[in-house]
């Protein structure tokens, strides 16, 4: 295990190295357009061993698994037509689709912790699409974090989280979207709504009744301090993420821009975690389009970890 990984800028030396790692079975952090994940070789059982004992992950979470494109995820899964308009629609991009897994398929049971399906989703970033192009297999990659903590949206979040666990960190810089993938789960022309991200489709979120994602789960995303939500003021010792004319210590978007708040959420909160205050308290933040992603972030983090 590396006590220091390798920092590398997302260029075609990272691709070489990357690969080179991952061929070798070992996880590498890579950036990609929602927030950083840690990937590795989707059928093979060990690399993806070694991605959960990164992460200190309850092995009951099934990874993203992430393809080049809608071919790719036919051969993996049992592709009907509603996937596939899906896939038209938003691919390459943040929609992740949960659908059956094929029998014949190449994947390592454990990158779908033993579930008969598979969630797939082909990526918009340029350096990512080109690496999985380069590896020409697909890539199993949960966001690159601890369990259950913030997810990263800068190299430096994963130097700090996973630092002393992995080999090699690709910086891409800030993530463009900064929240993970939209999920939802297609079963026949059934279409459920498993995690709100950055694509709306208008789509109510699911019962979370059997935890179908343990993105469901009530405490996830997780900073180390109590989090106050709705709070248009900041008590004493509290850091105070503002958002619009609520100015706050840090503020997610000054213009009440929710693209860019949702860009900012997790940077703001690594940051307020790191400060010397007690406690976070963070601005009311509007629930529509990207704000409803936001605010499902936001409540999972309000509560703490068990
Ligand atoms: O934007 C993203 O989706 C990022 C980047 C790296 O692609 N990845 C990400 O992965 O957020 P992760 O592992 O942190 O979250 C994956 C979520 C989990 O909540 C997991 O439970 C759910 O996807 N999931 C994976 N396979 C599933 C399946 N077969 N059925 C239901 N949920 C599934
Ligand atoms: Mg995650």
């Amino acid at each position: 295990m590396a006590t220091q990984p390798r920092l590398l800028p997302a260029g075609a030396v990272a691709i070489a190295e990357a690969k080179a790692l991952i061929l070798a079975g070992r996880p590498v952090a890579v950036p990609t357009e929602t927030v950083y994940g840690l990937a590795a070789d989707a059928g093979d059982g060990e690399a993806i061993a070694r991605v959960y004992e990164a992460k200190g992950r309850p092995s009951f979470n099934p990874l993203i698994v992430h393809v080049h494109d809608a071919g790719e995820a036919g051969e993996l899964a049992e592709w009907n037509a509603t996937a596939d308009r899906l896939a038209r629609a938003h691919w390459p991009g943040p929609l992740t689709l949960v659908v059956s897994r094929r029998a014949d398929a190449r994947l390592s049971s454990l990158a779908a912790a033993g579930l008969p399906t598979i969630a797939l989703r082909s990526p918009a970033h340029p350096w990512f699409r080109e690496l999985l192009e380069a590896v020409d297999r697909p890539l199993a990659a949960p966001s690159a974090n601890p369990s259950g903590t913030i997810s990263p949206t800068r190299a430096a979040h994963v130097l700090a989280g996973l630092g002393k666990k992995i080999e090699l960190i690709v910086d891409g810089g800030v993530c463009r979207h900064g929240l993970e993938s939209t999920i939802v789960a297609v079963d026949g022309a059934n279409v459920r709504l498993l995690r709100p991200g950055p694509i709306d489709l208008g789509l109510p979120l699911a019962l979370a009744g059997d935890v179908q994602a343990p993105g469901q789960l009530a405490s996830h995303y997780a900073p180390d301090k109590p989090l106050r939500l709705d709070a248009e003021s900041a008590r004493q010792d509290e850091w105070h993420i503002g958002f619009g004319s609520i100015c706050g210590d840090t503020n997610l978007s000054p213009s009440g821009d929710l693209v860019e708040a949702a860009a900012n959420l997790f940077d703001l909160l690594h940051g307020a975690d790191a400060s010397d205050r007690l406690g976070i308290a963070v601005a009311p933040v509007p629930a529509r389009g990207l704000g409803m992603a936001i605010n499902d972030r936001l409540r999972r983090a309000a509560v703490p970890l068990g």
